[in-house]
């Protein structure tokens, strides 16, 4: 049973890290559309309780909602399953947020067995979504009054093609933040690791950008375009060590590499750079100019504008969690260029493949006419 319905239940101190996320629920419904034993919720109650909050849930394992229903009889628990209409439209639960809600808590099921998506009727639109995107977008579209949806995907959950449209349509009406990377190993036997997100509420101003970014946001006239280079040397078929950057020169080191190499397969400009391989490490994004070779486990994103280069810089700092959520793969950890060219996307860039020896072409982006048409 566990495995058919992933019944992970969310540990204690998560569930608590996803309450204290909230922010001014005082009154209203909270509500969690894959409940099971109610940790999310519980923890709710605990942060935020104080008698005039009413809590929604509902699960698809009758056994689990008969517990909760003996455990917590104030609360509104029905039996339904989520990916069913007609489930949810007999469902007590569903039918409460429908007009009242205040808040969503989800850690719904990551996996899925059958035709591997899930197909729904959105905003006027059928999509095919992985199932724990498509248990968000069903909580979204019933519970329309939530200002604010807080809960777990799995990582990578961004970067995946099936759902990327879906993500920035709701990226046009909805604050979309990833707050934190929670590593493998986070919830007991699952070996996935996962992202704690916050969807905030229709035209909650905050847009696509994390709202504590210090960077002013990139202006609708500059170049976006941001070339997207991977290193082509291998290590251990290169001579002069000393002239490569390698991931490892990344973060302290990188100032011992000599600079000015001239390799045909060297970089120039200010670039960042990033690893393409290995655990994913904040310091190791860094921003660097000079002429450079880099070994193929590195990328480099060069920006026409020495202002928009800087930005990204900082974007990827302050959206780390973000970028870490890319990194996957069963041995080492890697970030491919579809995925790195998905996050960029999120973050308002434009990108495009470029050879190391390639010059930086002219902007594809469209900020001239985004310029003319201001
Ligand atoms: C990962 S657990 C999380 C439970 C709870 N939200 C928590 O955080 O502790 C997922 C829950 O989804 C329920 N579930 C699985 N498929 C479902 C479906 N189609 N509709 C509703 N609930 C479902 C499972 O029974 C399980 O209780």
């Amino acid at each position: 049973m566990r495995s058919a319905l992933d019944q992970v239940d969310t540990p204690v101190r998560i569930a608590r890290l996803i309450a204290e996320q909230l922010i001014d629920v005082d009154s209203g419904r909270v509500f969690d559309p894959t409940v099971g034993e109610g940790s999310l919720l519980l923890a709710v109650q605990e942060v935020h309780g104080n008698g005039a909050l009413e809590y929604v849930g509902a699960d698809i394992d009758r056994h689990r909602v008969a517990r909760l229903r003996e455990r917590q009889p104030q609360w509104i628990v029905s039996e339904a399953n989520a990916l069913d209409p007609k489930s949810r439209s007999q469902s007590r639960a569903w039918r409460a947020v429908q007009t009242s809600c205040e808040a969503v808590v989800f850690n719904p099921p990551f996996s899925f067995r059958g035709n591997g998506g899930v197909r729904l009727e959105l905003g006027g639109v059928q999509r095919t979504l992985s199932p724990a995107t498509a248990y968000v977008a069903l909580s979204l579209d019933v519970a329309k009054p939530a200002r604010q949806m807080i809960g777990i995907l799995p990582a990578g959950s961004f970067a995946n093609k099936r759902d990327l449209e879906f993500w920035e349509w709701i990226e046009r009406q909805r604050s979309l933040e990833v707050l934190r990377s929670l590593p493998r190993g986070t919830f007991p036997g699952v070996s996935a690791s996962s992202l704690l997100i916050r969807i905030g509420g229709v035209n909650s101003g905050a847009g696509r950008l994390p709202p504590n970014r210090t960077a002013p946001p990139l202006q609708p006239n500059e170049c976006v375009c941001v070339d997207v280079i991977r290193g082509r040397v291998q290590v251990h078929r290169h001579q002069e060590l000393e002239t490569l950057v390698h991931t490892r020169n990344l973060g302290a080191d990188l100032d011992s590499v000599r600079r000015g190499s001239l390799d045909p397969r060297a970089v120039e400009g200010r670039v960042t750079l990033l690893p393409r391989v290995g655990k994913p490490d904040v310091r190791k994004v860094q921003i660097a100019s000079g002429r450079m070779l880099l070994s193929d486990c590195v990328f480099a994103l060069r920006a026409l504008d020495r202002n928009v280069a800087d930005r990204l810089h900082e974007l990827l700092l302050e959206s780390f969690a973000h970028l870490a959520s890319g990194y996957a793969g069963t041995g080492a950890p890697h970030l491919t260029l579809q995925r790195l060219e998905v996050i960029l996307r999120f973050l308002g860039f434009e990108p495009r493949q470029a050879g190391p020896s390639d010059m930086m072409s002219e902007c594809s982006c469209g900020s001239q006419d985004r310029t003319s048409a201001a």
